[in-house]
């Protein structure tokens, strides 16, 4: 064997064989392998045009279908040794199918280059995944919904600063979570509407002197229509970008919740009750149920959004068009869509499971005055002041903290030592009950809007 660069598919004007690390560090076998599914169905679009387009005859056309179906039964079956030397899984299927059907298999790569092949090839593996994710997204909402139905009248307390605020309903805070993931929702539908274009036939960067129809294999791929341009087809990558960002919001969102559940499910908090499967014990500490699942959703939030940053950093500086450089927007890509798969399943198992615990909640949203805002907006009603009124129920707030007593656990006497225009009436607003289903508007928490709520929801997903 001489040290020429004949193993390689671009051999022709070297003469000396690649560094060996050189062929390890340039290489892409190692994670590309991945897109071969969608490889194949771009070699076959392009062979098909290609034979409208009379560059391949009928029976070469039907040798490479035959030669490339095999080779994916292969990859299916692990019965592929993917080669280093032949650097990405594009020359790997090449080299496999011209050993399989001889020069015939030489020929399919006319009027193409792997810079069209790989923007088109990740698009398509892209695509895949966002409609897996949106599955999985709208199964976590669907779980959401019907827990905000079971659960439109029990009562909590709400946080602002994490100190007691007012009463809501655990189905109004359910819901809010349902809202960001309908955000999430819309944006992957956004990020999948602008990627579905098709880059092949851009070749290199400029195009190509064959008599190509890129609307055929556009259409054939399941793309809405070609790009534009060809510098661009095979230079940006914003389409991983606007994913990634898709999924760094989701995962901040998921890490919100995950931190709730977190809080809820200690002795402190004492609101909810995780089922064993998603939790874990200690080694050491037999009392210990740890909410395991929710803590590694909070900790993989953190990659999803490492990786916005990388493919970020990897573009910015980049002049047109392709460059080796756009060979690492594989890893963290793919790193993203296997993370933000394993979080949404995490979650949408988890969240029909959750149970509330006892009265844990309601005792909770007894104990830190929650009704004071009720009890101010009673007095203005009655014609106090706002400012006037919030220093009676200041008042009365202090008097129940020395003596262990909620506002609506006091007596009218207790009460009316801070303002005689109080009345018996009060105790309709004093109540949990009261307060939750006084705010009965849209948005609001009370039973009766969180159950038109979750409809309205559940009819926007069913869409
Ligand atoms: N493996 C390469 C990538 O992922 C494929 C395109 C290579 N093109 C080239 N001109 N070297 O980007």
């Amino acid at each position: 064997m001489s040290d020429k660069n004949e193993s390689t598919m671009w051999g022709g004007r070297f003469t000396e064989a690649t560094d060996t690390f050189v062929e390890r560090f340039t290489a892409s076998i190692q994670f590309d392998q991945r897109l071969f599914h969608h490889d194949i169905n771009g070699s076959i679009a392009h062979a098909k045009m290609l034979n409208k387009a009379g560059v391949l005859n009928d029976e070469e056309l039907s040798a490479i279908e035959t030669g490339l179906e095999e080779i994916r039964q292969d990859a299916i079956n692990g019965n592929i040794e993917w080669s280093i030397q032949l650097e990405d899984v594009h020359m790997n299927i090449e080299a496999r199918l011209t050993d399989k059907i001889g020069i015939t298999g030489k020929k399919l790569h006319t009027g193409r280059s792997r810079n069209d092949q790989v923007a088109t090839d990740i698009r398509l593996y892209l695509r895949d995944a966002i409609d897996a994710i949106a599955i999985e997204l709208r199964r976590l909402q669907s779980g959401l919904i019907t827990q905000a139905e079971i659960y439109a009248d029990a009562i909590m307390p709400g946080f602002t600063h994490l100190q007691t605020a007012q009463p809501v309903t655990f189905g109004h805070h359910l819901l809010a979570w349902n809202e960001m993931l309908e955000r999430d929702y819309s944006r992957l539908m956004d990020c999948r509407k602008r990627m579905n274009q098709s880059p092949l036939g851009a070749a290199a960067l400029a195009g190509t002197t064959y008599p190509i129809d890129r609307e055929l294999t556009a259409s054939l791929l399941g793309f809405d229509k070609p790009t534009e341009n060809s510098l661009d087809s095979v230079s940006d990558r914003d389409f991983a970008i606007e994913f990634n960002a898709f999924a760094s919001i989701l995962l901040m969102h998921l890490s919100r919740c995950s931190e709730e559940l977190i809080l809820w499910t200690s002795a402190q908090f004492n609101f909810i009750d995780l089922p064993d499967r998603f939790c874990t014990g200690s080694s050491i500490m037999p009392q210990k149920k740890n909410p395991d699942v929710p803590e590694l959703v909070r900790g993989k939030t953190g990659r999803v959004i490492g990786h916005l940053t990388s493919l970020l950093v990897l573009m910015k500086g980049q002049p047109l068009a392709y460059n080796k450089d756009n060979q690492e927007d594989k890893e963290p890509l793919f790193d993203t869509i296997d993370t933000v798969q394993d979080c949404l399943k995490a979650f949408a198992d988890m969240v029909p499971a959750i149970q509330i615990k006892g009265d844990g909640m309601y005792e909770a949203a007894k104990r830190g005055f929650s009704t004071a805002t009720d009890l101010a907006d009673y007095l203005v009603r009655k014609g106090v002041a706002f400012r006037d009124a919030h220093e009676i129920v200041g008042q009365s707030v202090a008097y129940g903290i020395d003596s262990g007593k909620d506002l609506s656990e006091m007596t009218l006497k207790e009460l009316q030592q801070f303002s005689d225009i109080i009345t018996d009436d009060v105790f309709d607003v004093l109540t949990l009950e009261g307060s939750v289903a006084a705010r009965n508007h849209i948005g609001g928490t009370a039973p009766q809007q969180v159950r038109a709520a979750a409809a309205r929801a559940r009819q926007l997903i069913a869409k």
